[in-house]
């Protein structure tokens, strides 16, 4: 079969690699018939990601039949169409009986296009397929199921639920990428008077607002502090949600908030950021982190099953599966080419 390899920082190919096997009996093997690329999988080709090795395929979000089960596996069937989620799940351990899948200690969490090959190739193998992959619902397109497998829940979890989002509240998203985008679809879902989308670039700000953002504040040239506190007596948003994942953006964030309010980090940081906590002692604020659980996505498939979620909107730009460097380029040069999600099908 044909798969995207990492080969060390900056290389990658779509080259030949043997079919994936059944190596544990709970493992299923899966045909890939969409599949997408994160921000995640550039971090990894500059090489932030020492953990992936040359050799790797990368990828770990994609829609797909399962080809072949392990004698294990209880729930998903040969021909299922299901998500294959960025999460796996041993489903045993002590954080995956706290639904807390992504610290899975059952040699589960954030495994696929990591330390094991992942889902951009024509069939990828994923362990605990009964609690790693979630059967389609009838009537939802390969392309918007494929948004379940890691923005959406993301930008849900980490962003809307850790910053306990509430009716009349101010959210602020800094960074308007598919991750913010995603945090702002899912902060709309609770009334918030205000949501303001914050980024350096125009293109993302345009986006944010159809996504839901009713202000737009492109920090290059405007004062982010300026236009929330203009919402907010002065007081600094009710939640702040950090969706860049540099030093700047967290110390933005945190500065952002009123007394007793909400900074949840999404980004993922490579560099030590300054917790400013001579300012943030005395202000009641409540800072989360996490990795995404997936938790949420039986909750957000019913939500896409009944059209109250507009996943495909994220999807920008269509490639084959051999277009894959193709399809990287674009996605890399989002700032020119305004991809948001770039979405890869079999011909
Ligand atoms: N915690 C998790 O589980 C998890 C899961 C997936 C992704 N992530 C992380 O979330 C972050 C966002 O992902 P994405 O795919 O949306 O990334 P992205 O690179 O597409 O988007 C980031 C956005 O931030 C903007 N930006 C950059 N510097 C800025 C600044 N100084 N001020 C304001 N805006 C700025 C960019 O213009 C861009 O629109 C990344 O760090 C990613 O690795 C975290
Ligand atoms: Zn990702
Ligand atoms: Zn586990």
């Amino acid at each position: 079969m044909k798969a995207l390899v990492y080969h060390g920082p900056g290389q990658k190919a779509w080259e030949d690699k043997p079919m994936p096997q059944v190596i544990d009996d709970t493992d299923a093997i899966v045909r890939v018939d969409a599949v997408t690329i994160c921000g995640t999988d550039l971090h990894i080709l500059k090489g932030d990601v020492p953990e992936v090795t040359d050799g790797r395929i990368l990828g770990h979000e994609a829609v797909g039949t399962v080809e072949s089960v392990g004698t294990g596996v209880k729930r998903v069937k040969v021909g299922d169409r299901v998500l294959v989620s960025c999460i796996s799940a041993c489903g045993s351990c002590r954080f995956c009986r706290e639904a807390r899948y992504g610290q899975c200690l059952g040699g589960g969490g954030w495994i696929l296009g990591h330390t094991i090959d992942g889902t951009q190739a024509e069939f990828v193998r994923v362990p605990f397929a009964d609690t790693s992959t979630y059967l389609a619902p009838d009537g939802v397109s390969d392309e918007a199921l494929l948004m379940l497998a890691d923005i959406l829940p993301t930008g849900w979890e980490v962003g809307v639920l850790n910053g306990q989002v509430r009716p009349g509240d101010v959210v602020a998203v800094v960074g308007a990428g598919p991750i913010g985008l995603a945090a702002i679809m899912g902060a709309r879902m609770f009334s918030p008077s205000h949501i303001v989308a914050i980024d350096l670039a125009d293109s993302r700000l345009d986006a944010a607002k159809q996504f839901g953002a009713d202000v737009t504040v492109n920090n290059g040239r405007e004062d982010p502090a300026a236009a929330i506190a203009a919402l907010t007596d002065g007081l600094g948003a009710d939640v702040t949600i950090e969706a860049v994942g540099t030093p700047a953006t967290f110390e933005l964030a945190a500065a952002l908030v009123r007394p007793g309010g909400h900074v949840a980090n999404i980004g993922v940081h490579g560099e030590p950021a300054t917790l400013h906590l001579e300012q943030l002692w005395i202000k009641d604020v409540t800072i989360t982190t996490g990795l995404v659980d997936t938790s949420s996505t039986p909750t957000l498939l019913r939500l896409l099953g009944g059209s109250q979620l507009d996943a495909a909107r994220f999807v920008t730009h269509h490639f084959t599966l051999d277009q894959f460097e193709e399809a990287y380029d674009v996605f890399a040069r989002a700032g020119e080419t305004g991809a948001l999600k770039v979405v890869l099908t079999r011909t």
